[in-house]
Protein backbone atom coordinates (compact mmCIF):
# COMPACT_ATOMS: atom_id res chain seq x y z
CA UNK A 1 0.00 0.00 0.00
CA UNK A 2 1.25 3.77 -1.24
CA UNK A 3 1.31 5.75 1.66
CA UNK A 4 -0.51 4.11 4.42
CA UNK A 5 -2.01 5.98 7.92
CA UNK A 6 -0.86 4.01 10.51
CA UNK A 7 -1.96 4.67 14.21
CA UNK A 8 0.74 3.94 16.14
CA UNK A 9 -0.52 3.12 19.85
CA UNK A 10 2.30 2.85 22.73
CA UNK A 11 3.64 6.20 20.57
CA UNK A 12 5.77 7.19 23.41
CA UNK A 13 7.04 4.04 24.80
CA UNK A 14 10.31 2.19 23.55
CA UNK A 15 9.05 0.88 20.26
CA UNK A 16 6.35 3.06 19.10
CA UNK A 17 9.15 6.21 18.96
CA UNK A 18 11.08 4.36 17.51
CA UNK A 19 8.60 2.93 15.01
CA UNK A 20 6.91 6.92 14.20
CA UNK A 21 10.75 7.42 12.87
CA UNK A 22 10.81 4.06 11.41
CA UNK A 23 7.37 4.85 9.30
CA UNK A 24 8.09 7.81 8.10
CA UNK A 25 11.22 6.86 6.66
CA UNK A 26 9.55 4.17 4.57
CA UNK A 27 6.55 7.35 3.34
CA UNK A 28 4.03 6.50 5.87
CA UNK A 29 1.83 8.92 7.40
CA UNK A 30 1.73 8.57 11.18
CA UNK A 31 -0.87 9.21 13.90
CA UNK A 32 0.59 8.62 16.96
CA UNK A 33 -1.82 7.96 19.61
CA UNK A 34 -0.79 9.46 23.18
CA UNK A 35 -2.07 9.86 26.65
CA UNK A 36 -0.78 12.89 27.69
CA UNK A 37 -1.60 16.40 25.01
CA UNK A 38 0.79 17.93 26.69
CA UNK A 39 3.67 15.71 25.69
CA UNK A 40 2.91 15.32 21.55
CA UNK A 41 5.05 13.09 19.91
CA UNK A 42 6.58 16.02 17.63
CA UNK A 43 6.41 15.93 13.63
CA UNK A 44 3.27 13.61 12.99
CA UNK A 45 -0.79 13.40 13.66
CA UNK A 46 -1.15 13.06 17.41
CA UNK A 47 -4.15 11.52 18.57
CA UNK A 48 -5.40 11.77 22.27
CA UNK A 49 -6.66 8.08 23.64
CA UNK A 50 -6.29 5.49 26.19
CA UNK A 51 -6.49 1.65 25.67
CA UNK A 52 -8.91 1.52 28.67
CA UNK A 53 -11.89 4.16 26.62
CA UNK A 54 -13.16 2.52 24.10
CA UNK A 55 -14.65 5.65 23.07
CA UNK A 56 -11.15 7.54 22.45
CA UNK A 57 -9.84 4.03 20.82
CA UNK A 58 -12.39 4.75 17.89
CA UNK A 59 -11.51 8.07 17.49
CA UNK A 60 -8.21 6.96 17.11
CA UNK A 61 -8.35 4.27 14.97
CA UNK A 62 -11.01 6.07 12.55
CA UNK A 63 -10.04 6.54 8.63
CA UNK A 64 -6.70 4.74 9.09
CA UNK A 65 -5.23 1.89 7.40
CA UNK A 66 -3.31 0.00 9.32
CA UNK A 67 -2.41 -0.19 12.74
CA UNK A 68 0.45 -1.40 15.38
CA UNK A 69 -1.19 -2.45 19.13
CA UNK A 70 1.41 -2.01 21.90
CA UNK A 71 -0.02 -2.13 25.32
CA UNK A 72 2.26 -1.77 28.68
CA UNK A 73 2.30 -4.80 31.06
CA UNK A 74 -0.85 -4.10 33.19
CA UNK A 75 -2.76 -6.80 34.56
CA UNK A 76 -5.74 -5.90 32.55
CA UNK A 77 -3.24 -6.09 29.28
CA UNK A 78 -5.24 -8.45 27.62
CA UNK A 79 -8.66 -6.98 27.88
CA UNK A 80 -7.75 -3.98 26.62
CA UNK A 81 -6.30 -5.55 23.60
CA UNK A 82 -8.89 -7.39 22.67
CA UNK A 83 -11.28 -5.10 22.95
CA UNK A 84 -8.95 -2.80 20.70
CA UNK A 85 -8.59 -4.96 17.80
CA UNK A 86 -12.26 -5.78 17.73
CA UNK A 87 -12.88 -2.01 17.55
CA UNK A 88 -10.28 -2.00 14.82
CA UNK A 89 -11.67 -4.99 13.23
CA UNK A 90 -15.66 -3.44 12.99
CA UNK A 91 -14.01 -0.06 11.49
CA UNK A 92 -12.44 -1.59 8.70
CA UNK A 93 -8.96 -0.79 9.64
CA UNK A 94 -6.35 -3.16 6.65
CA UNK A 95 -3.40 -3.90 8.29
CA UNK A 96 -3.39 -4.89 12.11
CA UNK A 97 0.27 -5.35 13.41
CA UNK A 98 0.19 -6.83 17.49
CA UNK A 99 2.77 -6.45 19.19
CA UNK A 100 3.54 -10.18 21.40
CA UNK A 101 6.41 -11.63 23.50
CA UNK A 102 8.96 -13.97 22.17
CA UNK A 103 7.54 -17.58 23.38
CA UNK A 104 3.65 -16.28 24.00
CA UNK A 105 2.00 -20.28 24.96
CA UNK A 106 -1.65 -20.10 26.96
CA UNK A 107 0.05 -22.32 29.22
CA UNK A 108 3.50 -20.48 29.91
CA UNK A 109 3.95 -20.09 33.76
CA UNK A 110 5.09 -16.44 32.62
CA UNK A 111 1.88 -14.55 33.02
CA UNK A 112 2.99 -11.61 30.32
CA UNK A 113 3.49 -15.07 27.76
CA UNK A 114 0.11 -16.11 28.83
CA UNK A 115 -1.25 -12.72 28.40
CA UNK A 116 -0.01 -12.14 25.11
CA UNK A 117 -0.66 -15.33 24.08
CA UNK A 118 -4.51 -15.00 24.62
CA UNK A 119 -4.43 -11.60 22.84
CA UNK A 120 -2.46 -13.53 19.64
CA UNK A 121 -5.72 -16.22 19.76
CA UNK A 122 -7.96 -13.60 20.11
CA UNK A 123 -6.93 -11.52 16.93
CA UNK A 124 -6.54 -14.54 14.97
CA UNK A 125 -10.29 -15.34 15.22
CA UNK A 126 -11.75 -11.79 14.06
CA UNK A 127 -10.89 -12.10 10.24
CA UNK A 128 -8.38 -9.05 10.49
CA UNK A 129 -5.22 -8.82 8.05
CA UNK A 130 -2.76 -9.29 11.04
CA UNK A 131 0.77 -9.91 11.70
CA UNK A 132 2.00 -10.65 14.95
CA UNK A 133 5.50 -9.67 16.48
CA UNK A 134 7.15 -11.68 18.63
CA UNK A 135 10.06 -10.03 20.40
CA UNK A 136 12.60 -11.39 22.92
CA UNK A 137 13.92 -9.58 26.18
CA UNK A 138 14.88 -5.96 24.93
CA UNK A 139 17.84 -5.03 25.19
CA UNK A 140 17.18 -1.28 25.95
CA UNK A 141 15.40 -3.10 29.10
CA UNK A 142 19.00 -2.52 31.04
CA UNK A 143 18.63 1.32 30.80
CA UNK A 144 16.49 0.49 33.83
CA UNK A 145 19.42 -0.89 35.46
CA UNK A 146 21.45 2.57 33.90
CA UNK A 147 22.25 3.74 37.57
CA UNK A 148 23.89 0.80 39.37
CA UNK A 149 25.50 0.27 35.93
CA UNK A 150 26.46 3.82 36.48
CA UNK A 151 28.19 2.02 39.91
CA UNK A 152 29.36 -0.54 38.13
CA UNK A 153 27.45 -3.46 38.38
CA UNK A 154 24.07 -4.45 37.82
CA UNK A 155 21.95 -7.73 39.06
CA UNK A 156 19.74 -10.01 38.25
CA UNK A 157 17.77 -14.12 38.96
CA UNK A 158 19.36 -15.32 35.65
CA UNK A 159 22.33 -17.52 36.04
CA UNK A 160 24.45 -18.16 33.24
CA UNK A 161 21.79 -18.41 30.42
CA UNK A 162 22.13 -16.96 27.06
CA UNK A 163 19.30 -14.68 25.24
CA UNK A 164 18.88 -13.67 22.04
CA UNK A 165 17.89 -10.13 23.93
CA UNK A 166 17.05 -7.63 21.10
CA UNK A 167 17.25 -3.74 20.22
CA UNK A 168 14.07 -2.36 20.35
CA UNK A 169 15.15 -0.20 16.95
CA UNK A 170 15.05 -3.43 15.13
CA UNK A 171 11.28 -3.95 16.51
CA UNK A 172 10.40 -0.81 15.25
CA UNK A 173 12.20 -0.80 11.78
CA UNK A 174 11.04 -4.77 11.16
CA UNK A 175 6.97 -3.44 12.51
CA UNK A 176 7.56 -0.58 10.30
CA UNK A 177 8.63 -3.08 6.89
CA UNK A 178 5.44 -5.21 7.85
CA UNK A 179 3.19 -2.31 7.79
CA UNK A 180 4.41 -0.86 4.13
CA UNK A 181 4.79 -3.95 2.94
CA UNK A 182 2.66 -6.93 1.27
CA UNK A 183 2.64 -10.64 2.26
CA UNK A 184 2.72 -10.83 5.94
CA UNK A 185 -0.77 -11.37 6.33
CA UNK A 186 -1.55 -13.96 8.88
CA UNK A 187 2.14 -14.55 9.83
CA UNK A 188 3.94 -14.96 13.23
CA UNK A 189 7.48 -12.99 13.19
CA UNK A 190 9.91 -14.46 16.21
CA UNK A 191 12.18 -11.36 16.44
CA UNK A 192 15.84 -11.34 18.08
CA UNK A 193 19.32 -10.05 18.10
CA UNK A 194 22.20 -11.90 15.90
CA UNK A 195 23.11 -13.60 19.17
CA UNK A 196 22.33 -15.24 22.39
CA UNK A 197 24.32 -13.64 24.99
CA UNK A 198 24.76 -14.23 28.60
CA UNK A 199 24.34 -10.80 31.20
CA UNK A 200 28.33 -11.34 31.71
CA UNK A 201 28.67 -11.10 27.82
CA UNK A 202 26.42 -8.28 28.15
CA UNK A 203 28.35 -6.66 30.99
CA UNK A 204 31.68 -7.25 28.47
CA UNK A 205 30.19 -5.02 26.13
CA UNK A 206 28.85 -2.77 28.57
CA UNK A 207 32.53 -2.22 29.88
CA UNK A 208 33.94 -2.31 26.30
CA UNK A 209 31.83 1.04 25.71
CA UNK A 210 32.33 2.96 28.42
CA UNK A 211 35.88 2.13 28.95
CA UNK A 212 34.92 1.34 33.11
CA UNK A 213 34.28 -1.87 34.39
CA UNK A 214 30.80 -3.10 34.65
CA UNK A 215 30.22 -6.25 36.53
CA UNK A 216 27.22 -8.49 36.18
CA UNK A 217 26.06 -10.34 39.51
CA UNK A 218 23.59 -13.40 39.26
CA UNK A 219 21.32 -12.90 42.36
CA UNK A 220 18.64 -15.12 43.75
CA UNK A 221 14.52 -14.43 43.04
CA UNK A 222 14.39 -13.06 46.80
CA UNK A 223 17.02 -11.03 46.66
CA UNK A 224 16.37 -9.15 43.15
CA UNK A 225 12.50 -8.29 44.70
CA UNK A 226 13.74 -7.12 47.88
CA UNK A 227 15.96 -4.59 45.68
CA UNK A 228 12.91 -3.26 43.24
CA UNK A 229 10.15 -3.49 45.89
CA UNK A 230 9.94 0.08 46.79
CA UNK A 231 9.72 0.80 43.31
CA UNK A 232 7.79 -1.75 41.01
CA UNK A 233 4.28 -3.12 41.80
CA UNK A 234 3.90 -6.82 43.10
CA UNK A 235 2.10 -7.85 40.54
CA UNK A 236 4.42 -6.60 37.90
CA UNK A 237 7.92 -8.02 40.18
CA UNK A 238 6.28 -11.11 40.21
CA UNK A 239 6.25 -11.08 36.52
CA UNK A 240 9.56 -10.39 36.09
CA UNK A 241 10.58 -13.09 38.32
CA UNK A 242 8.90 -15.41 36.16
CA UNK A 243 10.34 -13.83 32.82
CA UNK A 244 13.69 -14.10 34.36
CA UNK A 245 13.06 -18.05 35.52
CA UNK A 246 11.93 -18.53 32.06
CA UNK A 247 15.43 -16.71 30.29
CA UNK A 248 17.19 -18.71 32.99
CA UNK A 249 15.82 -22.11 32.15
CA UNK A 250 17.46 -21.09 28.84
CA UNK A 251 14.45 -21.08 27.27
CA UNK A 252 14.73 -17.86 25.32
CA UNK A 253 18.32 -18.38 23.42
CA UNK A 254 16.52 -19.44 20.26
CA UNK A 255 17.67 -17.09 17.25
CA UNK A 256 15.74 -16.07 14.35
CA UNK A 257 16.38 -13.85 10.96
CA UNK A 258 13.27 -12.23 10.55
CA UNK A 259 14.79 -8.77 11.68
CA UNK A 260 17.19 -8.91 8.78
CA UNK A 261 15.07 -10.51 6.46
CA UNK A 262 12.05 -7.74 6.99
CA UNK A 263 14.70 -5.05 7.37
CA UNK A 264 17.69 -6.24 4.80
CA UNK A 265 20.27 -5.36 7.09
CA UNK A 266 21.75 -6.87 10.20
CA UNK A 267 20.17 -7.21 13.37
CA UNK A 268 21.85 -4.66 16.07
CA UNK A 269 24.37 -6.83 18.56
CA UNK A 270 24.78 -5.61 22.15
CA UNK A 271 27.85 -4.03 21.05
CA UNK A 272 25.99 -1.82 19.03
CA UNK A 273 23.74 -1.22 21.85
CA UNK A 274 26.42 -0.69 24.07
CA UNK A 275 28.41 1.82 22.10
CA UNK A 276 24.87 3.59 21.70
CA UNK A 277 24.14 4.13 24.80
CA UNK A 278 27.24 4.50 26.71
CA UNK A 279 26.80 8.21 27.36
CA UNK A 280 23.44 7.10 29.44
CA UNK A 281 25.02 4.44 31.49
CA UNK A 282 28.00 6.51 32.37
CA UNK A 283 26.22 9.30 33.73
CA UNK A 284 22.78 7.62 35.44
N1 LIG B 1 10.60 -5.19 27.98
C1 LIG B 1 10.85 -6.30 27.29
O1 LIG B 1 11.94 -6.88 27.35
C2 LIG B 1 9.78 -6.84 26.38
C3 LIG B 1 10.06 -7.93 25.55
C4 LIG B 1 9.07 -8.41 24.68
C5 LIG B 1 7.81 -7.80 24.66
N2 LIG B 1 7.58 -6.75 25.50
C6 LIG B 1 6.25 -6.13 25.46
O2 LIG B 1 6.35 -4.77 25.09
C7 LIG B 1 5.15 -4.11 25.50
C8 LIG B 1 5.48 -2.71 25.97
O3 LIG B 1 6.24 -2.79 27.09
P1 LIG B 1 7.21 -1.65 27.63
O4 LIG B 1 7.27 -1.88 29.08
O5 LIG B 1 8.47 -1.65 26.83
O6 LIG B 1 6.44 -0.31 27.43
P2 LIG B 1 6.63 0.93 26.42
O7 LIG B 1 6.09 0.56 25.08
O8 LIG B 1 8.02 1.49 26.50
O9 LIG B 1 5.68 2.00 27.12
C9 LIG B 1 4.30 1.79 27.21
C10 LIG B 1 3.57 2.72 26.23
O10 LIG B 1 2.17 2.48 26.37
C11 LIG B 1 1.54 3.72 26.67
N3 LIG B 1 0.42 3.45 27.56
C12 LIG B 1 0.47 3.06 28.85
N4 LIG B 1 -0.78 2.90 29.33
C13 LIG B 1 -1.62 3.21 28.32
C14 LIG B 1 -3.04 3.25 28.19
N5 LIG B 1 -3.84 2.93 29.22
N6 LIG B 1 -3.57 3.63 27.01
C15 LIG B 1 -2.78 3.97 25.97
N7 LIG B 1 -1.42 3.94 26.02
C16 LIG B 1 -0.86 3.57 27.19
C17 LIG B 1 2.59 4.59 27.32
O11 LIG B 1 2.22 5.93 27.17
P3 LIG B 1 2.49 7.09 28.27
O12 LIG B 1 3.69 7.84 27.75
O13 LIG B 1 1.25 7.88 28.27
O14 LIG B 1 2.76 6.39 29.58
C18 LIG B 1 3.82 4.20 26.49
O15 LIG B 1 3.85 4.87 25.26
C19 LIG B 1 4.49 -5.04 26.53
O16 LIG B 1 3.38 -5.66 25.94
C20 LIG B 1 5.58 -6.07 26.81
O17 LIG B 1 5.08 -7.33 27.19
C21 LIG B 1 8.52 -6.25 26.33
Amino acid sequence: MDNPTVLVTGATGTVGSALVAALQERGATVRAMIRNPDRPVPGVENVVADLRDAESVATALKDVDGVFLNSPSEPDAAEVQKRFAGIARDLGVERFVLLSQYGARTDSPVRFLRWHAEVEEHVKGLGLDYTVLRPNLYLQSLLAFAGTIAQGFFAAPIGDAAVSAIDTRDIAESAAAVLTSAGHTGQTYTLTGPRAVTHHEIAQALSAASGREVVFHDVPAEQFTAALADFVPPWQLEGLVEDYAHYARGEAAELSTWVADLTGRPARDVTDFARDHAAVFAQA
